[in-house]
């Protein structure tokens, strides 16, 4: 949540903070500003609503000379999205300036202790107690007044400092926020994450918790808690540029969407090697496997429903039990964990700041843990004991896709790998599998190329008040995931519900013509949910079906079928979520939504 830049080198840093802060506004797009140092004072613009806005006031910049500055674009959490608490925060004099990610727990004790030295605040925000304790503190070392704040704060903070007195010189430091260092030919750089620089170089470091950094136009120095310096190698990005960009399509999302045919054989194909699947990657011995006594998955919002899909596969194909949790309930929940339990943690972003406290209490529990993870280099990724990797690429829009498609990908593989080892199924079963999974690249396209259907099916619902999901085992994850898609891009409330469980309460809420997508896509539940379906039809419900091709008796219940291909019952989510992201995305597209960017929201929660 909130994306901070900064820029110092030749050329004006402000049109270079805009256009770095809007490869950031997946991060929060409520306010933006920027501060440029022009050579006799730092100048500041901020702006209310999307970065646009900011853009135009400083027309893209180019009102603002100096050639060193930072920026922020904000996702509100302490204050309203308004002018005054938009970042950068100003000391009294307005000599040091800060951008803040992350949130300063203890920030109205300290707010109380300066305005008790004659601190006076302008904003409401937790941020605005840095700049002042770092006027406080300075006396004519940076480096000194920057590790005397970070003894004083609390929570989570990635911080990029100005200070009038050292002009040309950005400091940057950082714990439980993500924060990296672009080393460019013609300037540095600091940004919450990859894109935001990539267009000025692929030589990145990435900042270590409690670790400071130090740019200038030339050099870049990096130094530890204790005021130390420390040597640190670059990492080389090889991401293709135009990942991060919309290529031709409406939306990111839209385009995150065709991706996954990719996503998935990226995700697949290195995993693959004589027909069985290999996952050295995780160093996992044999005899590891066969220990494990339960899993914990552990993630947010997508990714939890990933785990959901993954629960059902896991105990129904490798016979393990799993325990499928919220990050954000696990790490207060005082969970039993046993010594040869696994915790995997998945995220997308890596930096989820619940999905990371959850992996720092499995390991400080002496629990391995396992990561799995879509950004290279991420705090989940570096802490957790193994990391498999989701190659999805860079992901834009706020609602996930592709993320999510690939990491399903990564749960069936280790499923299928825990299963063979443990003895549950036979090495022509695995190769059965890998068939399966190879096939689904082409099959989504498929599904994907019949978007038209979708879309006009989609048009008749943009205003719908309620819509209701409902399945069945891996169905009824299925469906929380639909149902999330759609409320958080289109705004119409919607649940999902697993389908026996609709007749203890939820089919109180079925009216006249009320939309219900059902999920078919497991043989042996199709009856049950079939007659569910009848009950709700009876009820005045308008039903949508996803099932598997061939399950023809659905038409007889349900108003308006879409069939998915024939896959093994293990790996029907990658094919029926595919229908359910194109009605999100038309209905949202119908109602004029902000696809990418919907209300509230934002892409990487690095706050609890
Ligand atoms: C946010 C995003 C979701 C994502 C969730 C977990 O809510 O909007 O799309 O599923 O965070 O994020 P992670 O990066 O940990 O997968």
């Amino acid at each position: 949540m909130c994306g901070i830049v900064g820029y110092v080198g030749n050329s004006q840093a402000a049109p270079i903070l805009l256009d770095g802060l809007s490869k950031l506004e997946y991060r929060g797009y409520d306010s933006a500003g920027i501060a440029v140092y022009d050579g006799e004072k730092i100048h500041a613009q901020k702006a209310c609503g999307r970065l646009k806005v900011l853009s135009e006031l400083t027309h893209d910049g180019a009102t603002m000379p100096g050639t060193a500055g930072i920026g922020h674009t904000r996702w509100a959490t302490h204050g309203a999205p308004t002018g005054s608490n938009a970042h950068p925060h100003f000391n009294q004099d307005e000599s040091i300036a800060v951008v803040h990610n992350g949130i300063i727990e203890n920030y109205q004790k300290l707010k109380k202790y300066l305005e008790g030295k004659g601190f006076q605040f302008v904003s409401d925000t937790d941020t605005e107690v840095v700049a002042h304790l770092l006027d406080y503190y300075y006396k004519e070392d940076p480096m000194e007044a920057i590790l005397r704040v970070m003894n004083r704060v609390e929570g989570s903070y990635a911080l990029g400092i100005m200070f009038k007195s050292h002009p040309g010189v950005l400091y940057a430091v950082r714990k439980d926020s993500p924060l990296i260092v672009g080393h460019g030919g013609d300037g540095n750089l600091i940004a919450s994450d990859v894109p935001a620089v990539l267009k000025y170089t692929r030589n990145v470091y990435f900042i270590q918790n409690e670790e400071i950094a130090v740019l200038s136009g030339e050099s870049i120095s990096f130094y530890n808690v204790d005021g130390e310096e420390i040597a640190k190698e670059p990492s080389t990005i090889d991401w293709d540029i135009n990942a991060a960009e919309k290529g031709g399509y409406e939306h990111f999302m839209l385009k995150e969407m065709y991706e996954q045919p990719q996503t998935v054989r990226d995700t697949l194909s290195p995993r693959i090697k004589g027909g069985m699947v290999d996952i050295e990657e995780l160093g996992m011995s044999d005899e590891e496997i066969r220990g494990i006594g339960r899993l914990h998955i552990i993630a947010c919002g997508s990714a939890y429903h990933t785990g959901m899909t993954a629960k059902y596969i896991f105990e129904g194909m490798a016979r393990i039990p799993v325990d499928v949790d919220l990050a954000s309930e696990f790490r207060y929940r005082n969970p039993i964990l046993a010594e040869n339990d696994l915790v995997i943690i998945i995220s997308q972003s890596g930096e989820t700041a619940d999905s990371l406290a959850a992996l720092r209490e499995a390991k400080s529990r002496g629990i391995k843990t396992l990561g799995i993870v879509n950004v290279v280099g991420s705090s989940i990724a570096r802490e957790a004991d193994k990391v498999m990797y989701t190659w999805a690429g860079p992901e834009i829009a706020v609602a996930t896709t592709k993320a999510y498609s690939a990491q399903l990908i990564a749960e069936y593989l280790l499923a299928i790998k825990f299963a063979q080892v443990r003895g549950e199924i036979t090495e022509q079963q695995v190769v059965s599998y890998l068939k399966d999974l190879q096939k689904l690249p082409e099959q989504i396209e498929m599904l994907l190329s019949n978007k038209g259907k979708i879309q006009h099916f989609a048009n008749r619902y943009i205003s719908a008040k309620d819509v209701f999901f409902v399945g069945r085992g891996i169905d009824y994850a299925i469906s929380l995931e639909g149902s999330l898609k759609l409320k958080e891009i289109s705004y119409i409330h919607s649940e999902a519900y697993a389908a026996g469980e609709l007749k203890h309460g939820t089919i109180s809420l079925i009216e006249e013509g009320t939309l219900v997508a059902s999920v078919l896509t497991q043989e042996e539940l199709y009856k049950k949910t079939i007659s569910n379906i009848v009950e709700l039809k009876s009820r005045g419900a308008f039903v949508l079906a996803v099932t598997n091709t061939g399950n023809t008796e659905i038409e007889k219940a349900a108003d308006y079928v879409i069939y998915i291909p024939q896959t093994n019952r293990w790996f029907t989510n990658s094919l029926a979520i595919i229908p359910l992201q194109l009605f999100s995305y038309y209905v949202a597209v119908g109602k004029g939504c902000d696809v990418d960017k919907p209300r509230n929201l934002a892409k990487s929660v690095t706050v609890e």
